[in-house]
């Protein structure tokens, strides 16, 4: 038997004050547009902005419906958009964020593994990496290399054969 030791490194900053002005601004565009989100459910309303190879941005936002599984993260919202509006564009960064209208919006959240998983492949499809910068409204700030790194033993199309 031997042993993996699977490791990533997170860049944490105090606020968005330390931050250069390109990622500064992308994650301030993810902290506004937090109010295009759908989330009357939930309450908690996110945004992801990702700035392309290319110069473009695009924003997504969570869309709930009355239907509960039928809602969609801001994070797939946005990669579908990509894809759709811009088909083989490289994605730079991701700025994501949040406003949890009946909590506290102070602390960076992570994206859930359906997502994950979908930040994954788009970076493989790319062959990108893809940095992504998570904060609430306020507070620290972090920042990942790449999109594979939040999910470890990634499933991904050359394990179907
Ligand atoms: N949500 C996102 O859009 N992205 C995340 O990274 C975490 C969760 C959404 C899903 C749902 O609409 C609401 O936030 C509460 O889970």
């Amino acid at each position: 038997m031997t042993k993996k030791d699977v490791q990533f490194e997170v860049e944490v900053y105090n606020s968005s004050a330390e931050l250069s002005a390109p990622d500064a601004a992308l994650l301030e565009e993810a902290r506004k547009t937090t109010a295009n989100a759908y989330a009357p459910y939930s309450k908690f309303l996110v945004s992801a902005v990702a700035a392309l190879e290319g110069g473009q941005k695009v924003v997504g936002t969570n869309q709930e419906n009355a239907s509960y599984p039928v809602g969609i993260c801001a994070e797939r919202v946005l990669l579908s958009t990509v894809a759709s509006q811009y088909p083989g564009q490289a994605i730079d960064t991701i700025a994501i964020s949040y406003n949890n209208t009946q909590g506290k919006s102070g602390h960076p959240i992570s994206p859930c593994g359906i997502c994950r998983q979908s930040l994954s492949e788009y970076e493989e499809r790319i062959n990108h990496p893809i940095r992504i910068i998570l904060s609430g409204l306020s507070g620290e700030v972090f920042i990942i290399k790449q999109a594979k790194d939040l999910l470890p033993l990634t499933f991904t199309s050359s394990d179907l054969g």
